[in-house]
């Protein structure tokens, strides 16, 4: 395995239009197979953060490494070695059907028919997907189209899984089969960076935790020293009768 950081990231600004400010030089490294969650306030730039990382926004500054090679200036190699499962899975289901859009990003690469068939298959199981193969994805509900939009990503195969706000608008068996799936990947040696307010479901499967505000990086550090600092930073500290529930029981896993 290499000795560099799967994701390294040095001083990235970006601004939306030439006045809002919104990343002012974030650093941020995940190492191999590690598990991130990246959290703060509403509007403090985590998802144009992974718009960047992916190479679908266009960084004002800043290094972006991927196994230790720069990446900066070439988005399209980001965009391949990097998956992202949008806060809104709407935008990313394409097909005609669930199938054909799960398969759509591979049509592009040459994966052989036998290779395709097996990590479909292995997407679908690991997603509960089997029932809904053959529907539209216009009638799918808004959970099953986050599971749909995440099934199209893994298909892929990323070195790199990014996923924004992942629980939004699922009921409790999705939640569930989500974060099964996550487990299963970091597992499988998966790098998983995930922005999300809602670490009472995840945090304990987490090997670091980063708070985004105003612009920066304020923390990346073991989750147990963070969650003191999380509510100053607009994320909801868990507790259970005004007593904090320890990291261990941040999970929505039995
Ligand atoms: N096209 C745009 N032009 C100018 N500002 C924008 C544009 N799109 C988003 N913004 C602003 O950029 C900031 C960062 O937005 P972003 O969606 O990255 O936040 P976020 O941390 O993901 O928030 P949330 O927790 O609500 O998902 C917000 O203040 C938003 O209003
Ligand atoms: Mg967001």
């Amino acid at each position: 395995m290499s000795p560099d950081p799967a994701l390294d990231i040095e001083a990235l600004s970006y601004a939306a239009g030439k006045e809002h400010k919104i990343l002012k030089g974030v650093s941020m490294r995940v190492g191999h197979g590690e598990f991130v969650v990246l959290s703060g306030r509403n509007g403090t730039g985590k998802s144009m953060f992974l718009r960047c990382i992916k190479g679908l926004l266009n960084p004002d500054g800043g290094i972006i490494r991927v196994d230790g090679k720069d990446l900066s200036k070439r988005p399209k190699e980001r965009n391949k070695s990097i998956g992202l499962v949008f806060q809104d899975a709407d935008t990313q289901l394409v097909g005609q059907t669930v199938e054909r859009d799960i398969l759509f990003g591979l049509e592009n690469l040459q994966v052989p028919d036998k290779e395709r068939t097996a990590r479909i298959g292995s997407v679908v199981r690991l997603l509960d997907l089997a029932p809904l193969l053959h529907q539209r994805p216009r009638t799918l509900s808004g959970g099953e189209r986050r599971r749909v939009a995440i099934a199209g990503v893994l298909v892929m195969q990323p070195k790199i899984l990014m996923l924004d706000e992942p629980f939004a608008n699922l009921d409790y068996p999705g939640i569930v089969q989500v974060l099964e799936s996550l487990v299963e990947l970091k597992r499988q040696g998966t790098t998983i960076l995930v922005a999300t307010h809602e670490i009472e479901k995840l945090l304990a499967h987490a090997d670091s935790m980063v708070l985004l505000d105003g612009g920066n990086i304020v923390v990346q550090d073991a989750p147990e020293r963070v969650l003191g600092i999380v509510e100053h930073f607009g994320v909801r500290r868990p507790s259970y009768h005004g007593k904090p529930i320890p990291v261990a029981h941040l999970t929505w896993l039995k």
